[in-house]
């Protein structure tokens, strides 16, 4: 099955979700993820969520205490109920920067963001599934840092086995009644990111991103 287009696949065995991703070289996947926004709603295997989930578990984190909990939702009115919380925070938080859009001078590839990101809100019910990274709290704090790596590792392997997935955090503005819409306890176990995943209605490609000759330096930064 590698090389063939993942999403065209309906039934998938045991051996298709084996197989998946395992061909793709590992910095050309990392050049060409980019955050996947638009995604069909057809139903993804929680076998090959559970594979993208299982490259999570290979990151790094400190005292290699791998404090992660990857909570997989595809209940619809769970979803449902997670896309109008998100939708709340998130149309506050994206409101100055369509105000700032207005203007015909706004950056294009900032405006071409910013609607993929109002896509993403207004359809979010729409992914099949709503993929949320919790961790261990430490002396009271949440572990982010401890996190991210491996949510990273999930988008990395989204893309490797041609699912559409992007990072967002904007539900933390209802962080609380999310978490304890997924059984996590907010003091114990918060939920960090919320990865929306589907097959993808776009392609993947390289981001947009500034050269490496404005950000390398060696010894010191002049
Ligand atoms: C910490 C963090 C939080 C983010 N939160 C959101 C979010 O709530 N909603 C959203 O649509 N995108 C969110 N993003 C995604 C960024 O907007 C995205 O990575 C950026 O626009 C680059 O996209 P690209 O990889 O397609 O170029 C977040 C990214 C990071 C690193």
């Amino acid at each position: 099955m590698s090389g063939m287009n993942e999403s065209v696949i309906t039934e998938w065995n045991e051996a298709d979700v084996a197989l998946a991703g395992e061909s793709l070289g590992l910095l050309e996947g990392l050049r060409t993820t980019r955050a996947i926004r638009r995604l069909k709603p057809d139903p993804v295997p929680l076998s090959l969520i559970r594979k993208v989930c299982e490259a999570g578990t290979y990151a790094p984190s400190g005292g290699n205490r791998q404090p992660w909990l990857f909570v997989a939702v595809s209940d619809e009115s769970k979803r449902a109920k997670i896309a109008d919380l998100y939708r709340d925070v998130f149309d506050a938080y994206i409101a100055p920067a369509v105000e700032a859009a207005k203007d015909p001078n706004y950056p294009e590839v900032k405006r071409k963001n910013m609607r993929a990101a109002m896509y993403l809100a207004e359809h979010l019910h729409e992914a099949p599934i709503h993929l949320f990274v919790a961790g261990w709290t430490r002396r009271g704090a949440p572990q982010s840092q401890a996190l991210f790596p491996a949510i990273q590792n999930v988008l990395l392997a989204c893309r490797a086995v041609g699912l559409g997935a992007s990072l967002t955090t904007a539900h933390r503005g209802h962080g609380e009644e999310i978490d304890r819409l997924l059984g996590l306890d907010p003091e114990k176990t918060p939920s960090i990111a919320l990865i929306p995943i589907g097959w993808p209605k776009g392609r993947y490609g390289t981001p947009t991103r500034r050269s490496i000759d404005t950000c390398f330096f060696v010894d010191e930064v002049p």
